[in-house]
């Protein structure tokens, strides 16, 4: 009996420091990224990786067969960001180990800091994988994308076209605010699910399975670093790993959602509206009032617990929106942009009183307080 090979992929991210402001990860950050990861994979940890960045944060990302939320796996990740930030310390490079919230390494990386999107498959004939990472922005931006692949017919095609799709998907929902979570199913309580993942301030979708089987499809990072902290410390810049074809979105059904910006919470001091910027790796850094918020996309194949590679091992890795089909969406986001950032910090441009609450303009207000007198004595 054919028995599939249950391997596990997992991106995890921190921001240790960055190149002039929070701009950009820079090379002997990276370097230190990859000796680990190698080394890893020479001890067989893990099978593959691939090191990038978004923005600022610097993004492991590792296929092994050790399952999520594994121990060694998650203290590689730590370690590893634990040196990048001692490195950017010795630099002198700005915001050294922001993300790093605790001291010690206690088991698991969740809630310490570091995003973490974890998916363990049991491998396909062929199984195409999309990972995205996105800087200056939060969870909740993937609800959008991730209701117009799964949810929408108007998106994806194979919806209405692939039998294999008809069932519809499953949606986890974190209500990131009371560490709670429910499912719901499409299309029967899609528009219940609207209702709820329409605040992405608080809701936010983690996870995603096909109805009929149960099949996992999508993983994202739910994590809300403010909270964690109790003050601003950056925003929470997401991650997610989407799986495709065969009876699932396509990869283009998958990207076609980014054929256009939208409006995401974050972008300068995390405290504003931004459009979501789709971008190559080489233009996978935030310039503009610390932004605009960008995203990337990274497509691989699974094969024999590995990311796909060519004869000398290297990964193969396909830059997604390194590609016209998005410059449409780039255009947007410029000039959308710069129609927000004309109200300078009126709303709707910097966000509601609500969602300020966990950034520093808390303290401005606090100093004003006792500025304020009753009417009748004004
Ligand atoms: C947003 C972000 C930046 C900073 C901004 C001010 O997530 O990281 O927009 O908030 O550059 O940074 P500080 O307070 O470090 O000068
Ligand atoms: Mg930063
Ligand atoms: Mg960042």
């Amino acid at each position: 009996m054919f028995v599939a090979k249950k391997v596990t992929v997992s991106i995890i991210k921190c921001d240790v420091g960055s190149l002039a402001g929070h701009h950009i990860v820079p090379k002997p950050l990276f370097d230190i990224a990859q000796k680990n990861m190698e080394k890893a994979q020479n001890e067989g940890l893990i099978n593959s990786s691939f090191v990038f960045n978004a923005g600022d944060d610097l993004e492991l990302l590792m296929v092994h067969e050790n399952g999520e939320q594994n121990r060694d796996i998650h203290k590689l990740a730590w370690d590893t960001f634990k040196e990048a930030a001692d490195k950017a310390l010795k630099l002198k490079l700005y915001a050294a180990g922001q993300d790093l919230l605790k001291d010690a390494f206690s088991g698991n990386v969740r809630g310490m800091g570091p995003g973490v999107a974890e998916m363990e498959i049991e491998e396909r004939a062929a199984d195409p994988i999309v990972v995205f990472a996105a800087d200056k922005t939060s969870a909740g931006s993937f609800n959008y994308p991730l209701f117009r692949m799964f949810a929408d017919p108007m998106n994806t095609a194979g919806l209405v076209i692939d039998p294999n799709m008809l069932c519809g998907f499953k949606f986890e929902v974190i209500d990131t605010l009371e560490d709670k979570s429910t499912v719901l199913q499409c299309p029967a309580e899609m528009y219940e699910l609207l209702a709820l993942i329409g605040t992405v301030g608080r809701y936010a979708i983690s996870r995603i399975w096909r109805a009929s089987d149960d099949l996992i499809c999508a993983s994202s990072s739910v994590s809300k670093l403010s909270l964690i902290a109790g003050k601003y410390v950056g925003k929470d810049d997401p991650v997610m790993i989407a799986r495709a074809q065969h009876g699932l979105p396509a990869v283009g059904e998958i990207l076609a959602p980014f054929m256009h910006s939208y409006f995401v919470q974050g972008w300068m001091r995390g405290s504003h509206w931004g459009p979501l910027m789709p971008v190559g790796l080489k233009a996978s850094k935030c310039t503009a009032f610390d932004g605009p918020p960008r995203i990337v996309a990274l497509g691989f194949q699974v094969a024999n617990g590995k990311i796909s590679s060519d004869d000398e091992g290297k990964p193969l890795i396909a830059d997604l929106f390194d590609d016209p089909a998005f410059s449409i969406a780039r255009r947007e986001a410029i000039q959308n942009g710069c129609m927000l950032r004309r109200m300078g910090e009126f709303e709707p441009a910097r966000l509601s009183a609500e969602d300020m609450e966990y950034t520093t303009i808390q303290q401005v207000l606090q100093k004003l307080e006792k500025r304020f007198m009753p009417l009748s004595q004004a």
